[in-house]
């Protein structure tokens, strides 16, 4: 169980230490003064007086049945965490061993020494130990409280972070006596939850981790971890070995101030090398994977509140080291992928990694990044202090959807940095030659460097994601040329919607300037507006207003004791705008992914709300979402038909958690008991083609099976949103059905070109989505499935079901969908959701 825990370079050991040992070279003297004059303030201040490290076995035997330091906190305590190096120290295994005679020798040393460093008389200073090796000598956890009595409360602020620091570091560095030298210092302000006695047996457990994976789980898992749960898992693993931590399945409550999992690459709970801290769901396609630097790692479950979730199932195993620590390279071929150390599960911290991409000579290199997430609490993405990867003297961090970068010459060098604390999942990047005197060929090339389709360039749409593919365009007769240089669809003129972006083409229509003009056309003076009466006739004039009391328009949110709310998608929007909170209650929780490209597979649990009905004996007919454990939602198309078999409730059966075809898997399989198709469903029209199931048992929410948001029937959906399709319909016009489930993003379009591009076909029930250039769409099969759009409030929102289009991905014949804003009344009053 000893290892070695190398630490390359300039990555050295703790940086914030470093930063403070600097200062202390150059106001050793003052700071000594400064640290004499605090101790002497402190003692004296305190009448009960201050500090002592008790012996650390004394402690122990004092406190065995007691698992947290927390139980024993005054009304002010404050626990600090960290490490100390000692070099001169001989590993002994027996340190590990809490119990051994080896163990408490040297902490009662440290004890010692500590205890002099700090002139401490009196008992209001605790600590506890524990001990791994690395290969120059041994480092000692400690995690330790501070009982400030109520009479001292005005000394508090002195036991900040960087002042205990300062006072351990300079006191410790003095030590000349004894043979133990302390090299290194850490010390953090910890949440006194994660401080447990080594020796606490409740929720404690200390594992050894092997090249098998090994399990472990949460307390009650999978029925619910109960609340007021301190538990830790302290892994070790031997030599030259890191240690990788899985979450198969991980459900969590939501409020990560209540219940959280927090991951340390240290033994004791010290901030400065935390790994990361999560709560929530993830869903099995995003599942949460760390790792360690050294052979250590430290797992916490905090929970406080009565709501029961079903907590986490673990894997850990051990990897070598050289894993963890090997990466980088020269790279000559022309193209490939580079990811981040064990990309896609968290890298490690403390590695640097270098890649140098070399394509020949007259080349330049394309760099696109398919995934970058590298966030860390309290940095600031333009400086990237901590972790970063660094493309030609700029650094990145953060999370970015989308990042593509040229070289200028045929050389590029790729630095991946990640400093002591906080992980993340990291990048993959694509990388390839290009020629730069013909950069795409037969292809738009961005001014980031990457390829569109060419009929992709001045269609109004900003596909390279830098707006160059929409600028310096000659306007065709049939577009409008805005102001700032873009050309859109004539049709976009005066439709209220400011498409330009600089508002050009809602200049001069029909109202002047300084009018509104309601939905109806009508130009009233712009007073009129958010003036909390309803001046235009569809009330358009109070829509979007922060404050119209007692307003009630199409453009309100109606909260269920009536009242109304006249602001834009109030809904699950986490403020409570209604009275009686009616605007936050059914709101699904989100899934924080990010999704790319379109028509492409979806992952398992992805699109938790998507169901497959199956018909008869022909298998997969229809898609459908899920409202409720009882309720779906789809098209009525699927069941009015001129086969009245398609109405009988029994001929169906719906599969939801499903993502492919043929897997049954974590599938919950039920028949329906009732369908109940539109009324005014028009079998020649399409319009209100919608229906809603009634299924004949409950759903059973799982991470697989979630309802999605409806939302209210003042919800915009605005023209140009990007919104997803899902379903296992045909892949393209004419083709097969899909086994595994697909999605594709597709864009909300405006309803003036939506009805001139079906030629006067679509109702009020119906939108459009898709692109005019064609190309992705929705198809045979996908019919009564949703389109959902993912809103600022971190909520996804059906706005559409699947309902008809002209062939398949055709240019100028988007996908028209049953509008759910139109239709969510009639789903309130079958439903009552
Ligand atoms: N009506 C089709 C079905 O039954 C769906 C058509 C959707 N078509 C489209 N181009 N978006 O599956």
């Amino acid at each position: 169980f000893c290892s070695f825990f190398s630490k390359q370079g300039h990555n050295g050991h703790h940086e914030r230490i470093d930063f403070l040992s600097n200062k202390e070279k150059v106001s050793k003297r003052k700071t000594g003064l400064l640290v004499g004059v605090l101790l002497a303030f402190l003692v004296l201040a305190a009448v009960a007086a201050f500090l002592i490290w008790l012996f650390v076995c004394e402690f122990i035997n004092s406190f065995k049945h007691k698992a947290t330091l927390s139980a024993q906190r005054g009304p002010q305590s404050q626990v600090f965490s960290g490490h100390l190096k000692l070099a001169g120290v001989s590993y002994d295994q027996n340190l590990e061993d809490t119990e051994s005679k080896e163990f408490k020798d040297l902490a009662s040393t440290i004890q010692e020494i500590v205890s002099l460093t700090l002139e401490i008389k009196k008992p209001s200073f605790i600590s506890l130990f524990l001990f791994s090796c690395i290969f120059e000598g041994v480092i000692a956890y400690y995690w330790s409280q501070f009982d400030i009595p109520p009479e001292d409360l005005d000394v508090l602020p002195e036991f900040s972070e960087e002042r205990v620091l300062e006072v351990l570091e300079s006191g410790l560095k003095a030590q000349r006596f004894s043979s133990i030298h302390i090299t290194e210092v850490t010390t953090s302000l910890t949440d006194p939850r994660m401080a447990r006695s080594p020796t606490a047996r409740d929720c404690f457990f200390r594992l050894e981790a092997t090249e098998n994976g090994q399990e472990f789980s949460s307390p009650g898992y999978p029925h619910g971890y109960p609340p007021k749960s301190r538990c830790q898992w302290q892994i070790r693993a031997s030599e030259d070995m890191a240690i990788s931590v899985s979450f198969p399945f991980f459900h969590i409550e939501d409020d990560c101030s209540d219940d959280f999992v927090f991951i340390y690459d240290s033994l004791s709970p010290d901030e400065s090398q935390a790994i990361t801290n999560k709560c929530g769901q993830r869903p099995p396609s995003n599942p949460l994977e760390v790792v360690s630097s050294g052979n250590i790692i430290l797992i916490n479950l905090i929970t406080d509140t009565d709501v029961q979730r079903p907590g986490f199932q673990a894997v850990y195993k051990a990897i070598p080291s050289s894993m963890v620590k090997t990466c980088g390279g020269v790279l000559i071929a022309t193209e490939g992928v580079i990811t981040s150390p064990l990309y896609p599960s968290f890298y490690p911290p403390a590695v640097d990694c270098k890649w140098s991409i070399k394509v020949p000579a007259g080349k330049k290199v394309r760099l696109k990044f398919t995934m970058f997430r590298m966030k860390e609490p309290g940095v600031d993405i333009r400086e990237c202090h901590k972790d970063y990867v660094e493309v030609m003297g700029t650094k990145y961090c953060g999370e970015m959807s989308s990042l593509s970068l040229t070289s200028s010459t045929n050389a590029v060098d790729l630095t991946f940095h990640s400093d002591e604390s906080y992980t993340d999942k990291g990048f993959s990047v694509q990388y390839s030659a290009f020629d730069p005197t013909n950069p795409c060929p037969d292809m738009f090339a961005c001014a980031s460097g990457i390829c569109i389709g060419k009929e992709m360039a001045c269609d109004g749409w900003n596909d390279c994601g830098d707006m160059s593919d929409e600028m310096d365009c000659k306007c065709e007769k049939d577009q409008f040329a805005c102001k700032n240089g873009l050309c859109k669809p004539k049709l976009w003129e005066c439709d209220r919607v400011n498409d330009c972006g600089d508002g050009s083409d809602e200049k001069g229509c029909g109202c002047e300037e300084n009018e509104w003009s309601c939905g109806n056309g009508v130009c009233l003076p712009q007073d009129v507006r958010c003036d909390n009466k309803k001046d235009c006739e569809d009330g358009s004039d109070e829509a979007s207003c922060i404050n119209s009391p007692g307003i009630c328009s199409a453009f309100s949110f109606k909260c269920n004791n009536n009242d109304c709310v006249n602001k834009v998608n109030a809904e699950c929007d986490r403020i409570k705008d209604c009275s009686d909170n009616s605007d936050e209650e059914y709101c699904s929780k989100p899934y924080k992914l990010s999704r790319i490209g379109g028509g492409q597979n979806a992952e398992l649990g992805e699109w938790p709300w998507q169901v497959s009905l199956h018909f008869m004996t022909y298998g997969h007919v229809c898609g459908a979402s899920i409202l409720s454990e009882r309720w779906l939602l789809s098209a009525s198309h699927c069941f009015v038909t001129s086969n009245p078999a398609n109405h009988v409730p029994s001929n169906w059966q719906t599969y939801s958690g499903m993502q492919n075809q043929y897997k049954y898997d974590g599938v919950q399989r039920l028949p329906l008991k009732r369908i109940i198709s539109h009324p005014d469903y028009n079998q020649m029209t399409f319009d209100y083609d919608i229906a809603l199931l009634e299924l004949s048992e409950p759903l059973e929410f799982t991470n697989t099976i979630q309802p999605i948001c409806l939302p209210s029937s003042s919800h915009v959906f605005p023209a140009g949103m990007a919104c997803w399709v899902t379903g296992w319909g045909a892949q393209r016009e004419g083709g097969q059905k899909a086994q595994l489930l697909q999605k594709a993003s597709v864009k909300i379009i405006n309803d003036s070109v939506c009805n001139v591009v079906t030629e006067g076909q679509v109702t009020s029930r119906m939108l459009c989505s898709g692109f005019l250039a064609g190309g992705v769409d929705a198809c045979q099969g996908d019919s009564g499935g949703p389109l959902v759009c993912f809103e600022e409030s971190g909520k996804w929102f059906q706005a559409g079901i699947v309902s008809w289009g002209e062939g398949c991905a055709r240019r100028n014949k988007p996908g028209v969908y049953s509008r759910v804003t139109k239709l969510r009344q009639w789903i309130k009053d079958e439903t009552g959701i």
